[in-house]
């Protein structure tokens, strides 16, 4: 997988407005290409923050919403509507504005629902529902080929919730794993693992703000995603690190 390709902007605002109007370009080259477009959403301020940008973004409605495939990075394993829920964020940021196919949006399970509070559970059955998605036959992949798969990056160098030093970052047989003592609340979640996330065509890792200047110089010079996570969610086709200026900060000078 080729290595991050950087971008800086010079303020949040900026960052989420430009990443939104280049979202809409790789869906629509993706629907122009495949007919359909698969995206992968993630959890947090920037995560969030791109959604509510998308939202007022005027090539909105250049894209045909209704063949847009939506799943998740990672989910907080809390009831269905939850506040705190990747989920209802996504819904209240721009989702329930979108004219999209309930069948092509595919949130992570909700605690209290069929699998209880089993988080464990529930990530099988998510793993189950990519891999149907990905044509489920014996030499089928393991998930879809997502076209951008969304990240925020933690403080830490989290990703998703795949949290340093944490067993989850080494899983290599499964595509979502149930995490039950993440170091950033709420402790119970489930989560896409590297490998999943290893195969989107593109994934997009966004950071802003100086509490993330360590993180992102940190990332992008570590060599083992076990201690930093987010070095190891790189796209087949492209890796792109979209920062502030706050964030690119530390940055070595290239
Ligand atoms: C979550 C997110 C998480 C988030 C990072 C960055 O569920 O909390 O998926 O991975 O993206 O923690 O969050 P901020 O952008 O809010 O710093």
């Amino acid at each position: 997988a080729p290595p991050p390709r950087l971008t800086v902007h010079p303020d949040p605002e900026t960052l989420l407005r430009a990443t939104a109007a280049g979202l809409l370009t790789a869906v629509a080259e993706a629907q122009s290409a495949r007919g359909t477009a698969s995206l992968v959403l993630t959890g947090g301020r920037n995560g969030i923050g791109l959604l509510a940008a998308l939202a007022q973004a005027p090539g909105r409605s250049a894209v045909d919403w209704s063949r847009v495939d939506l799943w998740w990075g990672d989910e907080r394993f809390l009831p269905d509507g939850d506040p705190d829920r990747n989920h209802t964020q996504a819904r209240l940021a721009l989702l329930d504005g979108l004219p999209l196919d309930p069948a092509r949006v595919h949130p992570m399970p909700a605690s209290g629902g069929p699998h209880g509070d089993d988080a464990a559970a529930a990530a099988e059955a998510y793993a189950a529902e990519l891999a149907a998605a990905a044509g489920g036959g014996r030499d089928a992949p393991a998930v879809p080929s997502f076209d951008v798969l969304l990240l925020g990056l933690g403080p830490d160098t989290h990703v998703a919730s795949l949290f340093p030093e944490h067993p989850a970052v080494r899983e290599e047989g499964r595509t979502v794993v149930g995490v039950t003592d993440s170091p950033k609340p709420p402790p119970v979640r489930v989560s896409l693992t590297l490998p999943a996330l290893r195969a989107a065509r593109q994934v997009w890792l966004l950071a802003a703000g100086e509490d993330k200047a360590e993180a992102a110089a940190g990332a992008l010079t570590a060599e083992d995603p076990f201690r930093a996570p987010a070095t190891g969610a790189r796209g087949r086709e492209r890796t792109l690190w979209i920062l502030d200026e706050a964030a690119a900060s530390r940055l070595p000078a290239s």
